[in-house]
């Protein structure tokens, strides 16, 4: 309660700091002015639900321009929120915080803070940890195991999703993506848990991820979304606690080096491990806590969502790209990825190609901690900034013909032009193995199967409605049985 009423207390007097600092800026002596304001009481979700994201986005600057704050709520108490699709500007935000060693907030911990589904956000003192943490199930020699049990799944997966029928070289397949999304779940769960889902698990885990995408979307653009984040929650937590109780029973039995992610998890928590195995009770507690699965989901969604979306995207455009989808196969046929777990260049550059284009992650949120300039424009401490990739990834300026897909493109991920994973000391910690996933599912379908499908209208996806990440909408792929040795 006593944490509560003093958030409350820093968000008012942060607020009317900002209002003063508003009416200095409009005052246009000291400082420039502000961005334009677009203001809604109970946010902008409505409009971006029907919507959609970028056409959202894409309205917004046509009415406001390509620097806009969005105010939330009651004027002065609302929370902003900075959209930045000026690509120049996005470009300067990242590179300039980048050299001063600037790492924002990630979003609004303080706001949402126990409600929070990813663990993530620099203020928080046990975040640096916390990522170490990740990063060291994604070291070399993990690496090997998780492309064992990447291989293991993908293979027999490639052949139910095709299964071309006896006696045909050929089929055409139409929607196969939720298959895609369900095996790159199972994978994940196997990664990161250390235990077998059963397809019912995976089914309600996949189905409570909209949950959490919608949660995400609720948390940047509603006013009142926590509200709803109380309800997501708790479903998305006993959805996974059948699984979590699994990992543990691996965890005690030390059978599996992959649950070692939730053993050292629950370390870095604070659970004692041995009272875990005896005390049904303790067992019970953590089943039911908030910031074990807030950590567990921080490596989980993505590692089923976004990954599972470049997966998708992928497929759609080697379909139509046959001489990206040759060079890719002759790759990957080529080299070995549990003995070398990395994805190899030409596939490298073929995600950074297809994140380019289709950017998993909208934008990268951040919390301003001093006031800063955006372009012209003057933005006060504590509002949120949202640097949009979409804008930025398809700038002429550095990408020459930006709308076309090129799997052969050279992309700098250290010049600020393109940010998939993002940059700096908050860049996705699970790139390698994300990377690594996508080369293992490709290299598992195009060693068996050529394919072939229409001109692809880049247009052609969910928006990032219904969940933060981008999918392609359902699209129809030909898929012709290779004539092996
Ligand atoms: C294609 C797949 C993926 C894409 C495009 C992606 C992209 C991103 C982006 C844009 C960020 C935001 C960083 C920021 O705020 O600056 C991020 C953060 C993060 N990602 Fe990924 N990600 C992917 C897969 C994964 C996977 C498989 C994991 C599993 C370990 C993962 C774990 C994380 C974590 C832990 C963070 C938070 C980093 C921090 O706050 O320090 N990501 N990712």
């Amino acid at each position: 309660m006593a944490a509560l009423a003093s958030g409350l207390l820093r968000l008012t007097i942060d607020a009317l700091v900002n209002a003063v600092q508003d009416r200095i800026s409009a005052v246009g002596k000291r400082l420039p002015p502000s961005p334009p304001i677009r203001h809604r009481w109970l946010g902008h979700l409505h409009d971006i639900r029907t919507e959609g994201f970028v056409r959202f986005h894409a309205r917004c600057v046509a009415e406001y321009g390509p620097l806009v704050l969005l105010r939330f709520g009651p004027p002065v108490l609302g929370r902003r929120l900075l959209l930045v699709a000026d690509p120049a500007v996005a470009r300067q935000t990242l590179m300039r915080d980048l050299q001063r060693g600037f790492i924002p907030g990630t979003g609004p911990m303080l706001v949402f803070g126990e409600d929070a589904v990813f663990c993530t956000g620099a203020n928080d003192p046990v975040h640096a940890s916390r990522q170490r943490l990740i990063a060291r199930q994604i070291t070399p020699e993990m690496l090997k195991l998780h492309a064992c049990t990447m291989t293991a799944v993908w293979g027999p997966a490639i052949e139910q999703l095709v299964s071309v029928p006896a006696g045909r070289d050929s089929i055409e397949r139409f929607n196969f993506g939720p298959a895609v999304l369900f095996t790159t779940q199972d994978v994940a769960v196997r990664c990161w848990m250390g235990v077998m889902p059963s397809p019912t698990e995976i089914l309600d885990t996949l189905r409570r991820y909209f949950d959490t995408g919608s949660l995400l979307s609720e948390i940047l653009f509603d006013t009142w979304y926590f509200v709803h984040a109380k309800r997501r929650v708790a479903a998305l937590r006993s959805s996974y606690a059948p699984l979590v109780a699994r990992g543990l029973d691996a965890v005690m039995a030390g059978d599996t080096p992959q649950a070692r992610f939730i053993a050292e998890s629950l370390d870095e928590l604070g659970w004692d491990r041995r009272r875990l195995a005896e005390d049904k009770s303790y067992r019970a507690q953590l089943l039911a806590s908030l910031p074990f699965y807030q950590h567990l989901f921080t490596v989980m969604l993505p590692s089923m969502g976004s990954t599972g979306g470049t997966i998708l995207f992928l497929i759609r455009q080697l379909a139509s790209d046959p001489v990206a989808q040759d060079r890719l196969r002759g790759e990957l046929d080529g080299v070995d990825l549990i003995s070398e777990p990395r994805a190899p260049r030409l596939t490298a550059m073929a995600i950074r190609e297809c994140l380019r284009l289709y950017p998993q992650a909208a934008g990268i949120t951040r919390t301003l901690r001093t006031a800063r300039n955006y372009g012209e424009y003057f933005v006060p401490k504590g509002a949120y900034t949202f640097t949009m990739l979409h804008e930025l990834h398809r700038n002429a300026c550095s990408h020459a013909d930006p709308h076309r897909f090129d799997a052969s493109r050279e992309i700098s991920s250290t010049n600020g032009s393109w940010a998939g994973f993002s940059m700096g000391p908050l860049a996705c910690t699970g790139r390698s193995f994300a990377e690594l996933q996508i080369a293992v599912a490709l290299k598992a379908l195009l060693s068996r199967y050529r394919l072939s499908g229409a001109v692809v209208d880049p247009a052609a996806h969910n928006d990032y409605q219904g969940s933060v990440t981008l999918q392609p909408d359902p699209f129809t792929v030909t898929f012709s049985r290779r004539l092996t040795g």
